[in-house]
This record gives structure tokens, sequence and C-alpha cells, in this order.
């Protein structure tokens, strides 16, 4: 990677392979640093990170700003509030501004396009924190947790069950790339759209994708059962008609019989617990939840210093 590169990372269909191999290998190796000896090598000092946020978050804000400091830098955070994006100030306005000042931006939204329209005027990197579309610095986490598990990605089944949302897209496009058997089981009226997962099996074409309604038969030859909350941030007001017909989706006792003894649990967080996963579940032997929500911090830390530094 070459230093001052202007790499955004917004999506993973839109990130070469060898990139999101390099990202994950330089997470691995920040992550183990900073457990051997308890810090990281200042690769982002005098660095400035941006993060907007146009919904709530904890793990994201979170992770972002401790990965900076571990690298000698700082993060801002930005409430919609203060800056109007959109609003008060272009979109395109605030990104010529905002990267004039910090060297890099992460942007949590709901429209996709405000993403894609913040790298276009940004001159410092941009980073999707999660929009309506996509959630990719969860996906590659997940990917992180994956890998330390089994020792590789090939070859294994993720299957998601529930919602088909920004986090499940995100996975389904991190299966294609790296050879991963992507099962999906969602209620008929909340599938994946057929755009992306046409877009996923033409652009690899020996992608093992299968998708269902039925949670028993997505979890059958699971390695991963993945699940996340029926009522993403934005939908608060189809609460009602969504848990009306998500409650066969949850993940508890009697779907985990179903599924390998191996099989390991992951959820994004926030987790709603008895609804979309069960105490029990979550709480259980095979849960990895805990161990994926600090991996934002170690994959995110692994793509600032590439973006800061040039690793
Ligand atoms: N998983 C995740 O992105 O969590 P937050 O919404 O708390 O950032
Ligand atoms: N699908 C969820 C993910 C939260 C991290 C949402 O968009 O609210």
């Amino acid at each position: 990677m070459t230093k001052n590169a202007k790499l955004d990372f917004i999506d993973i269909s839109a990130t070469p392979r060898s990139m999101l191999d390099h990202l994950l290998d330089t997470a691995t190796s920040l992550k183990a640093k900073y457990q051997s000896t308890g810090r990281n090598d200042p690769l982002a000092t005098g660095k400035v990170l941006a993060m907007i946020f146009e919904k709530p978050s904890l793990r994201t804000r979170v992770s972002f700003d401790v990965a900076m400091q571990h690298l000698g830098g700082a993060a801002l955070y930005i409430s919609p509030a203060e800056i109007g994006l959109g609003k008060r100030e272009s979109v395109a306005d605030a990104a010529r501004v905002l990267s004039g000042f910090c060297d890099v931006l992460m942007a949590r939204t709901f429209a996709h396009q405000t993403i894609l329209d913040l790298a276009r005027f940004s001159r410092s990197p941009v980073i999707n924190g999660l929009s309506d579309h996509s959630h990719p610095c969860q996906a590659m986490a997940d990917l992180l947790t994956i890998r330390e598990r089994f020792g590789k990605l090939r070859g294994l089944t993720l299957a998601y069950i529930g919602d088909g949302n920004n986090v499940a897209r995100s996975l389904l496009e991190a299966c294609a790339r790296f050879e991963m058997k992507f099962r999906i089981a969602t209620p008929p009226q909340y599938r994946l759209d057929a755009a992306s997962i046409t877009t996923a099996c033409q652009t690899h074409p020996d992608f093992d994708f299968s998708a269902t309604h039925d949670p028993r038969a997505a979890v059958q030859a699971a390695d991963v059962i993945y699940t996340d909350t029926w009522i993403s941030m934005g939908q608060e007001d189809e609460k009602q008609q969504r848990l009306a017909v998500f409650g066969p989706y949850q993940i508890n006792s009697a779907l985990l019989s179903a599924a390998p003894a191996h099989a390991m649990v992951m959820h994004c967080l926030p987790a709603y617990r008895g609804v979309e996963i069960t105490d029990e579940v979550m709480d259980g032997p095979q849960s990895a939840v805990f161990v994926q929500a600090e991996n934002r911090l170690h994959f995110q830390k692994g793509l600032l210093a590439v973006q800061l530094a040039g690793v």
C-alpha cells in the first residue's frame, strides 16, 4: 500500500481480495502485538479520525476511538445535530471541509449514498461505519473471529438466520470473496435483495449460496450460525409487523440441536435477548459474540494502520 494513497473502505465487494487479506493479516499482527505487550507502535501520531454518526452506536464509536488512541492518534465524534449533514450543509461541502482537517473520515448513515458522496468529495479516506445497505467493518471483524477459531475461511459454511439486512448483505459479500459457503434463512418478505445475490454469484461463479425460509435447513451443515436484530435502526415503526413473522427465526437451543455441535454462534450486537437470540445461546459455550465484538477494535486498527501509515 502506497503511503498517502486514498483507500476508502465502503464495501467488501468494492475492495480487492488482496487488500482484504492484507487488512486481516495486519489486524492479526496488531492484535498479537497489543495482547503481548499492551501497546501498539504509534503509526498514527498526530492523525485525526472524524466520526460522523446519524445513528446510535456503542461498538463502532468506541472501537474506532480506542483504535486511534492505541495508534497514537485521536478521534472526533460528530453528531448529526452538530453538522446537519445534507441539511445545514451539503454532504459534498462537509466532506471537502472535514477532509481539510482530518486524515480519515468514518460515517454511520441511513442512506448509503451519503457515504458514497462523502468518499467522492473527501480528500481523506472514508470508512463505512454502517449504512442501511451494508456494514463492512462488522463483516471483516467477523471474518477475523472465524479465522481465529477455525484457522481458515475457505470452505466453511456460514448460516445467517433472520432479516436480510445490511449485516446479511456484507456477510454475503464476505463469504463470496473468501470462498465460504453462505446459507440464509429469512421470512419471505424480508429476504436479501436479488440484486446483491446476483452480483455476488456473477462476480464469484463458484460461490456456494442458497436461500431458504427454513432455519433448520439453513443450519444443517453450518460451521457458523449468525443472526442480527429483526428491527434495524430506522425501522422502529415496523416493530409489531416484524415481530409477528420473525418468531420461527430465533436462535435458541432447539435450532442449535439441528446444527453440528461445533457450530459457533455469532451476533453483531446489540442483541435483543429473548427476541432474535435466547440468553441460553448467547451465554452458552457455542457463543462467540463478545470475542466478535472485541475484534471490531482489532480489525479497525488494522484498517486505520493501512490507511494512515501505509503498512
Ligand atoms: N455492531 C455494531 O456496529 O454495534 P454498534 O451499533 O453499537 O456500533
Ligand atoms: N442491522 C442492525 C445492525 C446494528 C449494528 C442495524 O442496522 O441497526
